[in-house]
């Protein structure tokens, strides 16, 4: 995947199973990081996939 500035872990999820692994399974609803349907562990840390950026993920931050 092309990365970007403000690509979040849910961009890159939805882009694997769109592009690589179409047996991969996730939810999420609205992306405007409310109802918390997209919540997953991102390096051991729970996280609304769709607010949280990757480069923010890999620096560990919250
Ligand atoms: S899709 Fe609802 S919080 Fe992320």
């Amino acid at each position: 995947m092309p990365a970007q500035d403000s690509q979040t872990v849910l961009d890159v999820v939805s882009w694997i199973q769109h592009n690589t692994e179409p047996t991969l399974a996730y939810r999420f609803a609205r992306r405007v990081g409310m109802c918390g349907s997209c919540a997953m562990m991102v390096d051991c840390v729970p996280r609304r996939t769709c607010r949280t950026h990757v480069q923010t993920a890999q620096r560990g931050a919250s």
